[in-house]
């Protein structure tokens, strides 16, 4: 199960907590093929994950040089799985768009 491989504290430093620094090309060796899996593995993988990370690399870029998320006060993420894990309700944030 992912989520569990994902989080489980024989294989990661500080399961639980948000250090995309994890994943620096640099440390990239110290992650085990099957210990990280969003597209899964072996003769099943996902066929479009090279597609899946370019797109969501450049919809980020967009979105994030043409506007400012701020998470509002109080909110409290709490993760579901569904097709994806995603966050229950969403997350309520202001958008704002940056100077041109
Ligand atoms: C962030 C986006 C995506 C995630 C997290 C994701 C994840 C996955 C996972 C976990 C599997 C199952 C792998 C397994 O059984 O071991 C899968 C299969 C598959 N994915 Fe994706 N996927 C994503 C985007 C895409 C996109 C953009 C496409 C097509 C352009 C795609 C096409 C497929 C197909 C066709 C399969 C079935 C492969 C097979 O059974 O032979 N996925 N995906």
């Amino acid at each position: 199960m992912p989520w569990t491989l994902h989080r489980h504290v024989l294989y990661w430093d500080k399961p639980r907590h948000f250090m995309p620094e994890r994943f620096l090309p640099e440390h990239r060796d110290r992650i085990g093929r099957f210990q990280y899996l969003p597209f899964g593995a072996g003769p099943r993988v996902c066929i479009g994950a090279t597609f899946a990370l370019q797109e969501a690399v450049i919809a980020l870029a967009v979105l994030m040089k043409r506007f400012r998320f701020d998470v509002l006060a109080g909110e409290r993420p709490w993760p579901v799985q569904r097709l994806t894990t995603q966050p229950l309700n969403g997350i309520a944030m202001r958008v704002s768009a940056r100077p041109v």
